[in-house]
């Protein structure tokens, strides 16, 4: 696991999206955000997947995982706008609209967003498994996915939802993305089609899971802790405001049990491949 951040973290930093012109910081700010760090976790579990079946195949498609990073980024950028979460730390750092301007913010998030596509396009691998990469990405990580999460996440801040609206607000505005980072990991490995399908319904109960703790991140940590804004979550449909912190976390302990189980029914090389990092994600909570 180790060896595979590794090699992205080298392709990402010779990898940076870029521009050369006379604008006096945008191109700094188009790298912040991604050499800031991150714990990586989407590229990782896309890697993995296809180290469990096409370890030959883990070069070409770093810039597939250098993409589903850069569309990840691009959705923290945006999500820590004043419109939006009205975040002043990211990552460690300060937010981008807050260290350069809104405007900066606004359009580091637009690039990171389409050169997510162009890094994939251009990939060393078959036409046909791009063209199946891109769907995934741009249907999970887009209207029907991520973007309509966060607009409900938005529109309902102070307004409490039932509870199958606040999963299915939790579904798309982060598990999706989770759930389409282990499918695009079995697309390049060309797994069957029900392979595919029991990754990204993993990937949905493993991505519900990440936001449960996420929103027990907000309440419990420091922001020095989570290198994040946090105590943010006031008028938000988070876990914890709906189930009470003690209930979030029996929520958590709940689905990280049922992840378990599930990850202990996968083919042998692909729970070889994927059972580090998932233990470390599927126990952060406790
Ligand atoms: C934060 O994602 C936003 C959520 C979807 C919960 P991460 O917790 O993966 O953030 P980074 O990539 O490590 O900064
Ligand atoms: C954001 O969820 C999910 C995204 C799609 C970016 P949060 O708003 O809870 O993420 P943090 O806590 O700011 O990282
Ligand atoms: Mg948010
Ligand atoms: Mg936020
Ligand atoms: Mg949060």
């Amino acid at each position: 696991m180790k060896e595979l951040l590794e090699k992205f973290e080298d392709y990402l930093q010779s990898n940076l999206p870029s521009s050369n012109t006379f604008h006096p910081h945008f191109e700094k700010a188009l790298g912040d955000m991604l050499q800031a760090g991150g714990k990586r976790f989407r590229p990782m579990l896309l890697l993995s997947v296809v180290k469990s079946n096409k370890s030959l195949l883990i070069d070409n498609s770093m810039p597939v995982a250098l993409g589903l990073e850069m569309l990840h980024t691009y959705s923290l950028v945006h999500d820590d706008l004043p419109s939006m979460d009205d975040a002043d730390l990211r990552r460690g750092f300060q937010t981008l609209h807050k260290k350069y301007n809104e405007v900066t913010a606004i359009l580091v998030g637009d690039a990171l967003n389409t050169e997510a596509f162009k890094q994939i396009s251009n990939a060393p691998l078959h036409n046909d498994i791009k063209i199946e990469l891109i769907k995934t990405l741009s249907c999970d990580g887009g209207i029907n996915g991520m973007i309509i999460g966060q607009a409900i996440d938005c529109q309902f801040e102070n307004q409490k939802l039932e509870l199958a609206q606040l999963e299915f607000l939790h579904i798309h505005k982060t598990a999706k993305l989770i759930a389409a980072s282990l499918k695009m990991g079995a697309i390049i490995s060309e797994y069957d089609l029900e392979t595919q399908e029991k990754l990204y319904n993993f990937g949905i109960d493993l991505g519900l899971l990440f936001q449960i703790q996420d929103d027990i991140i907000d309440e419990t940590l420091s922001e020095e802790e989570a290198g994040k804004t946090t105590q943010n979550d006031e008028a938000k449909n988070s876990f914890v405001n709906l189930l009470g912190l003690d209930g979030a976390i029996k929520a958590a302990d709940d689905l990280a049990l049922k992840c378990e189980n599930i990850m202990q029914t996968l083919d042998t090389n692909l729970k070889n491949s994927l059972e580090e990092l998932l233990l470390k994600y599927i126990n952060r909570h406790k």
